[in-house]
């Protein structure tokens, strides 16, 4: 029997019932069901899944604005973190971000979100800005931008980040 990878593919809308369950496990103030039917279905949007065993254990997605893709939300399972399924979805949002012309991304993460913001830095992101109570307890969000990813220095960091040369 062989060992299934992890399979990261285009979200539909037959995996929305799991990701709005993981995304209630996941955040404070999660979206609810209909927002995700809403977003597969609007302009610009790109949203992933990261499928293990036939199961959906993580998701996120794009939103391009110009040349400008913004991160809108990312999850992972809280028992399969750390294991490296972040970094696949970033991959392949930064891959889809590419591949419809973005130059930079652009994402919010609470402030006390070390971690994400850590996982952010690791694909050239860093703080710009900061947006007082910005969720809805209150807390502030940072802002953050990867500038420039269709440049050679930060294709080189994505293939790295990929696991390849
Ligand atoms: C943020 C999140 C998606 C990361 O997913 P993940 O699968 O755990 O990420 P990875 O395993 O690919 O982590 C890659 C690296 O990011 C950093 N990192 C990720 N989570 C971290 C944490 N909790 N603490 C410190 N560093 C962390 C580490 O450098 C890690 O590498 P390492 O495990 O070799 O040390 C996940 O923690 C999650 O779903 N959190 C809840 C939802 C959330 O906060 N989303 C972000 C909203 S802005």
């Amino acid at each position: 029997m062989g060992v299934k990878t992890p399979l990261v593919r285009a979200m539909t809308p037959a995996d929305i019932a799991a990701v709005a369950e993981l995304e209630a496990e996941s955040f404070a103030d999660p979206w609810p069901l209909a927002f995700f039917f809403e977003e597969l279905t609007l302009p610009g949007r790109e949203y992933v899944v990261v499928e293990d065993g036939g199961r959906i254990v993580g998701y996120g997605g794009i939103m391009l604005i110009d040349r400008d893709a913004h991160v809108m939300t990312i999850a992972v399972r809280p028992e399969r973190r750390r294991q490296g399924l972040g970094t696949q979805l970033m991959v392949a949002l930064f891959d889809a971000a590419l591949e419809r012309g973005a130059r930079n991304l652009t994402l919010e993460v609470r402030a006390s979100n070390h971690g994400a913001a850590t996982l952010y830095q690791r694909f050239g992101f860093s703080a710009a800005g900061r947006r007082p109570r910005y969720y809805q307890d209150d807390e502030d969000a940072i802002i953050m931008w990867a500038l420039d990813v269709d440049q050679a220095e930060a294709r080189r960091r994505l293939d790295l980040m990929r696991g390849q040369p």
